[in-house]
């Protein structure tokens, strides 16, 4: 069989992306251990009350791990519970959230925070607060009647 000149160039630059990309993929996923974000906790979302961390939803300070503070959210319509927090400037937090009800976002204006909270899944975001100032923590995801009037305030002091 007689393959033009012009199409093995093709096969053959077809070939070398496929395995330059595979070799990428490769050492993101088993050298740098990259994995999509993960909605692998689950949670009952009727039992949200009762479930640690969110039997204490606010700010805890922890000890031995990657991040300083735990900021601990639950969503429910219209609110977030804590209304309202003070984070130490320049602290390394992991926040970890969840909903009791229906779908709501947590979007916090100004950073690069921005999670979907859905009914039976745990959302988690590590991040640190380097700005001082007044932050809004807004729902971005249609919830209901009160969907506008759902938001929180986070406040990063020194
Ligand atoms: Cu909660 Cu929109």
């Amino acid at each position: 069989m007689h393959i033009h000149k012009y199409e093995k160039i093709w096969l053959a630059f077809g070939l070398a992306s496929l395995i330059v990309f595979l070799t990428v993929i490769g050492i993101s996923a088993f050298y740098l251990g990259n994995k999509p974000p993960s909605c692998l906790t689950t949670i009952n979302p009727e039992k949200v009350d009762q479930t640690v961390p969110f039997n204490h939803p606010g700010l805890h300070k922890v000890e031995g791990k990657e991040w300083d503070y735990e900021l601990v959210y639950v969503a429910q319509t219209f609110s977030y519970t804590p209304a309202e927090v003070k984070i130490p400037l320049g602290a390394k937090v992991k926040v970890i959230a969840t909903t009791k009800d229906v779908v709501h976002g947590f979007e916090v204006a100004g950073t690069n925070i921005n999670m979907m909270l859905e009914p039976g899944y745990v959302s988690e975001y590590v991040t640190t607060f380097n700005k001082e100032g007044e932050y809004l923590l807004l729902c971005n995801e249609y919830c209901g009647t009160g969907h506008h009037l759902m938001s929180s305030k986070i406040e990063v002091v020194k």
